[in-house]
């Protein structure tokens, strides 16, 4: 488990574009129908560089899961979440998520959101599992303006350019330790 900077982005840009690839062929609409390319991986965003996180396959040092993520206010906002399938349920997800709660709470940071397509039942269950909470209309308003991006808040999800997303969130500063846990180097190690 390493934190994704420019270097590692430059160094693996064919391993994140191949994995990215390869889930949006999978989900389409559930994850999002444009892969991205260099130019979404290489975007500078604020505290990118900081929040962003990946994790490697020991034994052929290819990435096979990442977070990317930003700052907007005091808070960091997932972009995009991807463990490839075939290392999935090894806790790697957790630990994606668990370094970047444990790096923002060092750095007093209040919130982590991620937008949901509201179709990915899979994604959205994994979630709230994981301590996240679904945002309603009051806090929907809250999230737009502090992002400072467009679309209607709904009960329970965000309306925008004819797409449908849960918004969830996660506090950081209730998480106990500054240490990541259930870290499994067999699974993963730092790059
Ligand atoms: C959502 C996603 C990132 C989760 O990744 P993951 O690495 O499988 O997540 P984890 O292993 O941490 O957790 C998955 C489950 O495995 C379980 N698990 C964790 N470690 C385990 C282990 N060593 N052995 C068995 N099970 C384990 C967890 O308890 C968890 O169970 P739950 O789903 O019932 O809560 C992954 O499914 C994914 O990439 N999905 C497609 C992309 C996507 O939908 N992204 C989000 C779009 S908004």
């Amino acid at each position: 488990m390493g934190q994704l900077t420019q270097h590692v982005v430059a160094r693996s840009i064919d391993d994140l574009i191949a994995l990215d690839r390869l889930i949006v062929n999978q989900l389409g609409k559930r994850y999002d129908v444009h892969p991205w390319g260099v130019p979404e991986f290489e975007l500078d965003l604020p505290g990118k560089w900081d929040h962003s996180w990946c994790a490697t396959d020991p034994a052929t040092k290819v990435i096979v899961g990442y977070v990317v993520a930003s700052e907007f206010s005091n808070n960091v906002h997932a972009h995009r979440v991807a463990v490839h399938p075939n290392y999935r349920r090894n806790g790697i997800g957790i630990q994606l998520f668990n370094q970047l709660f444990a790096h923002a709470k060092m750095t007093e940071f209040e919130y982590c959101t991620a937008q949901v397509p509201y179709d990915n039942n899979a994604a959205f269950e994994w979630y709230l599992r994981h301590g996240f909470h679904v945002l309603r209309k009051a806090e929907l308003k809250w999230y737009l303006e502090a992002r400072g991006v467009t679309g209607v808040p709904e009960e329970d999800h965000l309306e925008s350019d004819g797409d449908r997303h849960w918004v969830v969130r996660y506090p950081i500063q209730r998480l106990t330790s500054n240490l990541p846990t259930a870290i499994d180097d067999s699974q993963t190690e730092a790059t």
